[in-house]
This record gives structure tokens, C-alpha cells and sequence, in this order.
């Protein structure tokens, strides 16, 4: 069986994470083996590396080049393997977050960015963008910013991006809005609905394309 390589973006507070345990439920009831993975992330390097990145102040370029030594290591050790192994891969999060917090939030060259894509997603060299390892699919839970905000106050401990003002929220999700109008690889799932909603929104969106073929209503 083909791996399937699917992503979860959205801004902080959009509530993507609430529904990997029902995703996983959803492909091994179709008969799946799931790799579950995040980022930054998903390698014991890439979760020191994690640490760092979400905990200390740093210029863009830095935070960048640490994002994506992270997601080199993860690619080759977990992400690739289990896609040639017919794994579904559910990745919180991946490339398109980079494009949209580092590029599109702290104002980073996006072009920049694109060539550290190439490198990391094209197997350790510059290649084109038909040779690069991208997601098969990525729900996008889309929300308002100022709605993401109020979800997130007072729910824990914020991380340096969790702590941002709204303004640079704003950025962020204008990013994932740009990166989405580029690929039909994104179903975009508008997460202002209740959470039994979203997942309805999810499960159809998956259905939609063929990825599933059956629905089993919520997991959890
Ligand atoms: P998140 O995925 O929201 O995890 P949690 O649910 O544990 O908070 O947090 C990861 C943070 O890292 C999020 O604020 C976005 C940020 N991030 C980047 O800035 N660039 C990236 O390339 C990735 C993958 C994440």
C-alpha cells in the first residue's frame, strides 16, 4: 500500500491537536498503520531542537535554519521510512508553518525559505519542485486570530510564539492563506465551528478526496 503523508497547520489556538487521536482512529479502522509525528519535532534532536526554537529569543535566520535542521533529521529517520513502509504519516505541523510563522509572521525571506525547503525536502540537495517531499494532503484549520487568541487565554504556560500579540497572528494566518492559494493539496476546515463539527468537516474533507471510505463519527 502507498504511504499517505498528511499534515495539520493552523495558528495557535485553532485546536488542530484535538483531533489526531480521532484521525488515527479514523485510517486504522480502513486498515492503516499511522506513524503520529510533530514539529518542530519527532527525533530525539528534533525535540532538543524543539526546545530551543519554542524557549529562546533568537533573529529569524537562526530560528529558521534550526527549524528546518529539525525537520532534515525527522524526514530521513521517521517521515521517509514510514511512507516507504505504506505508512499514513499524521505530521502536526510541517513546512507550510515555517513558511507562515517564520516567512510570513517574523517578516523572513520567503525565498529564503524556499531554498532550505529544496535542500531538506529534496534530499539533501537543490531540486525542483517536482523531487521535493511535500504533504499529500493538509488540513488547514483556518480561524480568526482574535477567536484563536481568546481560545488560548489562560489554557496554559504560552510558548514564545503562543505569547505573540494578535497582530502577528494576523500575519501568520494571511501566510497560511498564501501558501494555501498556491496547492490543492490543502482542505481547509473552518475551525470556528463546535469541536463535533470540525470533525465532521474533517472526516468529509477525507472522504471527499478518496482518502477514506468510511466515516466512524467521533473517537474521543
Ligand atoms: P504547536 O504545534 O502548536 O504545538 P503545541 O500544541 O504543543 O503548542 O507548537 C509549535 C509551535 O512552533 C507553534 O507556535 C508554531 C511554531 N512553529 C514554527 O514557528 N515554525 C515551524 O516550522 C513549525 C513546524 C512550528
Amino acid at each position: 500500500m502507498k504511504g499517505l503523508f498528511l499534515t495539520l497547520e493552523g495558528i495557535d489556538g485553532a485546536g488542530k491537536s484535538s483531533h489526531i487521536d480521532a484521525l488515527e482512529a479514523l485510517f486504522k479502522a480502513e486498515g492503516r498503520q499511522v506513524t503520529r509525528t510533530r514539529e518542530p519535532g519527532g527525533t530525539p534532536i528534533a525535540e532538543i531542537l524543539r526546545t530551543m526554537i519554542l524557549e529562546q529569543p533568537m533573529d529569524p535566520l537562526t530560528e529558521s535554519l534550526l527549524v528546518f535542521a529539525a525537520r532534515r533529521d525527522h524526514v530521513v529517520r521517521v517521515i521517509e521510512p514510514a511512507l516507504a513502509r505504506g505508512d499514513v504519516v499524521l505530521c502536526d505541523r510541517f513546512t507550510d508553518a515555517t513558511f507562515a510563522y517564520q516567512g510570513a509572521g517574523r517578516g523572513f525571506d520567503p525565498a529564503v525559505l524556499s531554498m532550505l525547503e529544496q535542500w531538506v525536502q529534496g534530499g539533501g540537495r537543490s531540486a525542483g519542485p517536482e523531487a521535493l517531499l511535500q504533504p499529500d494532503v493538509t488540513l488547514w484549520f483556518d480561524l480568526a486570530p482574535e477567536l484563536a487568541a481568546e481560545r488560548l487565554a489562560g489554557a496554559r504556560l504560552p510558548d514564545k510564539f503562543e505569547s505573540q500579540p494578535v497582530e502577528f497572528f494576523r500575519q501568520v494566518a494571511a501566510g497560511y492563506a498564501q501558501r494555501a492559494a498556491g496547492t490543492s493539496r490543502f482542505l481547509r476546515i473552518d475551525a470556528s465551528q463546535s469541536r463535533d463539527q470540525v470533525w465532521q468537516q474533517v472526516e468529509a474533507a477525507l472522504a471527499g478526496r478518496g482518502l477514506v471510505a468510511s466515516r466512524i463519527g467521533r473517537a474521543s
